[in-house]
């Protein structure tokens, strides 16, 4: 059984101080809720899904060097959360931790971390944030090599591929998971 959403909001909060960081990772917990409503999964798997978006960066604060091997072997199995939570938090920084996301859960965490983050940095830049963004607004931006530097372009490219969709249909699902929302 999947620790609730408050268990997993408190663990959030009792390693994470940074409002952004926890803003980061309620968004990825909310993309990853969409997809699994989107893909018609039984609401045991919808939380599984939130709760692996709302923890994948559970111990970047705290220990950034061994992120995020700290709560893949430590932190998450001592709080009980599932061997599908805990393997897809790893095999989201394949290049950190040699997991490769394989399974469906680990290849939707990865293809929505990076343009997660990069989604709200554009959101940031527009006066009504996400509510009147277009697809096309983020595609001209991932283009900038200089904009929002630190996300991986490889990364997201390898993400919509990795759930089978072209980037400018993913980029579409998250603009309408983050509408009205943030
Ligand atoms: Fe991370
Ligand atoms: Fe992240």
């Amino acid at each position: 059984m999947t620790p609730d959403r408050l268990t997993s909001r408190n663990l959030l909060h009792s390693y994470v101080t940074s409002d952004s960081l926890k803003l980061h990772s309620k968004m990825v917990a909310t993309v990853m809720e969409g997809y699994a409503r989107k893909l018609e999964k039984p609401d045991d798997t919808v939380d599984t899904w939130w709760t692996a978006g709302l923890l994948h960066d559970l111990d970047w604060e705290k220990f950034p060097d061994e992120h995020p091997k700290k709560a893949v072997k430590e932190i998450l199995p001592e709080h009980n959360y599932s061997e599908d939570i805990i393997r897809a938090v790893e095999a989201h920084a394949p290049d950190r931790t040699g997991r490769k996301p394989k399974t469906e859960i680990e290849r939707y965490l990865f293809a929505c971390d990076e343009i997660s983050g990069f989604m709200k940095a554009v959101a940031l830049m527009r006066p009504n944030g996400f509510s009147d963004m277009k697809v096309k607004s983020v595609t001209k931006k991932l283009k900038d090599k200089k904009f929002a530097e630190n996300v991986p372009r490889e990364d997201v490219k390898t993400g919509a591929e990795l759930i089978g969709l072209e980037l400018r249909d993913h980029i579409q699902n998250l603009i309408t998971f983050f509408k009205d929302k943030y």
